[in-house]
């Protein structure tokens, strides 16, 4: 659909108290959790930023953690400063999750896996203000922000039944409001409109929230539940692959005004282990906080539309 009949598809299911209950979300004291774990926390992207400070956390509290990083080097790092500092137990399986083959591979692994995944955090993601296409074919921000996860869940979606308890987290964010008018379906990689950092990341952020939806047909009473998080808006190496400006500019402006990543990593912590959140799944939270989200994250139609995609972009064969 082209974005005017968007406009007048989304436009009237708009309300100012979404938006403002968004406002004074972002100001509330997220809760924490103080319990112990001794699962496994799977983690995507734990080499830098909230997924450094996510990692930490789980491990703290006891947590076997296997982290899916792009990064050897950066990998090796974190094995030996959890393994140091936690006695933790602490694996990673190296995937550049731009690409469809280590996404499957990761999928594979993970269902192979014999023990449970009690928890499953897609945190990676990237912020790209130039138009980047992967080795597939597809925008870079919508293959690792949204391809990925939906990739791997869906493979792993039978394991994680046969578990018949588990948390999967996604590492969403409030920017899924940047597409504000929904998804552009017909133009995944920005080939008929001028592209633009901000929409494509807030295009792949309102995808993954679509794709909750039809998961949650699927995982419907099976002791499985999905979420989606805004980590809040905090202090990170993310937007590091842009020009100077970009990196200057939120250096000096956007980090000053931001939080810590470990308000992120408390929230995912509580989100992942609390008993106060066990039953509540195919909701969206600012940081610990309940939050309606805004129409095109609703549409049911257009997650069908897009599972559908989706399952093509990702070469995922559904026999
Ligand atoms: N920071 C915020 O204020 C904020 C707000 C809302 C949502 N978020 C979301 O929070 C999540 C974490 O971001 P962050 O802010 O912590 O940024 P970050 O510090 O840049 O961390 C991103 C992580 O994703 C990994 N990653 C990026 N591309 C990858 C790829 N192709 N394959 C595998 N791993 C890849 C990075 O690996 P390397 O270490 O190798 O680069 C890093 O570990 C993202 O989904 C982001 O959209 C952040």
């Amino acid at each position: 659909m082209k974005e005017k009949s968007l406009i007048l598809k989304y436009w009237p299911q708009y309300k100012w108290s979404n938006v403002f209950a968004m406002i004074k979300n972002s100001f509330k004291e997220p809760e924490k959790c103080y319990e112990d774990f001794n699962g496994l926390v799977v983690i995507t992207g734990a080499t830098s930023g909230i997924g450094y400070y996510t990692a930490r956390k789980y491990a703290s509290h006891g947590a076997k953690v296997l982290a899916i990083n792009r990064d050897v080097e950066k990998s090796k790092k974190l094995c030996e400063e959890l393994r140091n500092t936690f006695g933790s137990d602490f694996d990673y399986i190296i995937a550049d999750l731009s690409k469809l083959d280590d996404m499957h591979r990761v999928g594979k692994a993970l269902s192979d896996l014999s023990e449970n995944i009690d928890v499953l955090i897609h945190n990676a993601g990237v912020y790209l203000q130039r138009k980047i296409i992967t080795v597939d074919g597809i925008e870079m921000t919508f293959a690792v922000n949204y391809l990925a996860s939906f990739v791997i869940t869906y493979l792993l979606r039978k394991k994680l039944v046969a578990q018949k308890s588990g948390r999967i987290i996604f590492v969403n964010s409030e920017a899924y409001r940047f597409a504000a008018w929904g998804l552009r379906l017909d133009d995944i990689n920005w080939e008929k409109r001028k592209y633009s950092g901000l929409k494509a990341y807030g295009h792949s952020k309102l995808a993954q929230l679509l794709s909750m939806i039809i998961f949650c047909d699927y995982l419907k009473n099976t002791g499985i539940t999905i979420n989606a998080m805004h980590p809040g808006m905090v202090r990170t190496g993310t937007g590091k692959e842009n020009g100077f400006t970009y990196r200057w500019f939120k250096k000096n402006i956007i980090d000053r005004m931001s939080k810590s990543p470990e308000i992120s990593a408390e929230a995912l912590y509580y989100l992942g282990v609390s008993d106060k959140v066990k039953d509540i799944s195919c909701k969206f939270f600012n940081l610990t906080t309940l939050e309606e989200p805004a129409p095109p994250a609703k549409d049911r139609e257009e997650a069908q539309k897009l599972w559908d995609l989706s399952l093509k972009l990702g070469r995922i064969d559904e026999t």
